[in-house]
C-alpha cells in the first residue's frame, strides 16, 4: 500500500493583536520565517503595511460571526487575554474563543495567564477559569503565567518627576515588575516551538515574573535624585479612582493591584531568575526600571 504522507501546512493565529502586548508579540512573529495571521476586532488598528509572512483576519470573541473564518486553518493559537472588564466579559470571551478554536481544529493554544503570586488581584479569576477550561478541553496547551508588566508603574512615576513626590499606597511592598516585551518574547518562541511540534510546550504552565522587586522607594528614585515616596492609602486612591469616573470593576482592579503589592505578594522575583523567564528568553531580560523610564518618555 502507498503510505500517504500528510503535510500540515503550519499557521500561528495571534488574538488582540492590535493590544500593547499583542504589538509586541506581532511584531516578534513577523521576524520569524513563519506565516502567521494577526486578529484584532480592528484591523485598521494594525501597522500597514504589514510584512511579507503576516496576513490580518478580524476576530471579536464579543461577536460569534467572527469565530469560525478567524480560526480557520489555524494550527496554533496565541489567546491574549481579553481586556479590561468584568469577570463574567472576559470569561466569556475567553469560552468562545476556546471553543471556536477546538472545533477548528487547532491544535495548540499559548494562553497569556497572571503570575501564581497574583492570586489574590481582583482580575485573577478569569485567568485561573480559563486555566482551568483549557486543562479540562480537548486542546493541547501551554499558559504563560505573566506577571505584572513594569509598564503599569510609568504613569506614577512620571508624575512623580513633576511634582518631586512618589505618592502611592505601595506601603512597604514592592513588584517583581516585568517588561512586556519580554513577556511578549516568551510568547513568539513557545508558540514558534510549539507550532513545529506542540508537544514542546504541552500542558506546561511557566511562571513569567521580573527579576528584581521594585519598591516605592526605587520608583521614586527612578523619577529623579530628590523625589522622595511618599505612601498613601488604598481608601484614598480607591475614592480617587471613583471621582475619576472609573467603572467599579475598574475601581477594584486597581485598587487591588496597589493593595496586593502591599501586602507583599507580588515580591518574588524566584531568586532573580524571573521564574521561567530568563530559561525562555533568549536574551537577558530587560532591566524594568529602563522599562520604566522608556515608557514615562511615551507615556
Ligand atoms: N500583566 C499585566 O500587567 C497586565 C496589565 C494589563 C492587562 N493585562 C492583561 O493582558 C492582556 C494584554 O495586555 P495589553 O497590555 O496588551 O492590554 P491592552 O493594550 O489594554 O489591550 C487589550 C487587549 O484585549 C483584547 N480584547 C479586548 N476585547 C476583546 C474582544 N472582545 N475580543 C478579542 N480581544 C479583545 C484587545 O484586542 P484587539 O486587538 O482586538 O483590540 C487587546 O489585545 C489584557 O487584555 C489584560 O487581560 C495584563
Amino acid at each position: 500500500m502507498t503510505a500517504v504522507r500528510w503535510i500540515v501546512a503550519l499557521v500561528i493565529l495571534l488574538t488582540g493583536a492590535s493590544g500593547g502586548l499583542g504589538r509586541l508579540i506581532a511584531a516578534g512573529l513577523a521576524t520569524r520565517s513563519v506565516p502567521f495571521i494577526a486578529a484584532t476586532r480592528d484591523p485598521s488598528r494594525l501597522p500597514d503595511p504589514l510584512p511579507g509572512s503576516v496576513s490580518q483576519r478580524t476576530l471579536d470573541l464579543d461577536d460569534p460571526r467572527t469565530m469560525a473564518a478567524a480560526f480557520d486553518g489555524v494550527t496554533t493559537a496565541i489567546l491574549v487575554s481579553a481586556g479590561f472588564a468584568e469577570p463574567d466579559t472576559v470569561i466569556a470571551r475567553h469560552r468562545a474563543g476556546l471553543d471556536a478554536a477546538a472545533r477548528a481544529g487547532v491544535r495548540h493554544v499559548v494562553y497569556t495567564s497572571l503570575s501564581s503570586a497574583g492570586d489574590h488581584l481582583a482580575y485573577a479569576l478569569p485567568h485561573r477559569w480559563t486555566e482551568r477550561y483549557l486543562a479540562a478541553g480537548p486542546l493541547s496547551w501551554t499558559v504563560l503565567r505573566n506577571g505584572l508588566y513594569a509598564e503599569l508603574v510609568a504613569p506614577d512615576v512620571a508624575r512623580a518627576a513633576e511634582t518631586g513626590i512618589l505618592a502611592a499606597p505601595f506601603g512597604d511592598g514592592a513588584l517583581a515588575a516585568v517588561a512586556r516585551a519580554d513577556l511578549a518574547d516568551v510568547a513568539v518562541q513557545v508558540a514558534v516551538d510549539a507550532d513545529a511540534d506542540p508537544r514542546e510546550h504541552s500542558g506546561r504552565t511557566y511562571e513569567l515574573v521580573g527579576t528584581r522587586p521594585i519598591s516605592g522607594g526605587d520608583l521614586a528614585a527612578a523619577a529623579g535624585p530628590d523625589v522622595k515616596y511618599r505612601p498613601t492609602t488604598l481608601a484614598a486612591l480607591r475614592a480617587d479612582l471613583t471621582d475619576a469616573g472609573l467603572p467599579p470593576f475598574a475601581v477594584a482592579y486597581v485598587t487591588s493591584t496597589y493593595a496586593t503589592v502591599a501586602a507583599g505578594f507580588l515580591a518574588d522575583s524566584h531568586r532573580g531568575t524571573g521564574g521561567d523567564l530568563a530559561s525562555l528568553l533568549r536574551t537577558p531580560p530587560r532591566d524594568p526600571i529602563a522599562v520604566i523610564r522608556d515608557s514615562m518618555v511615551t507615556t
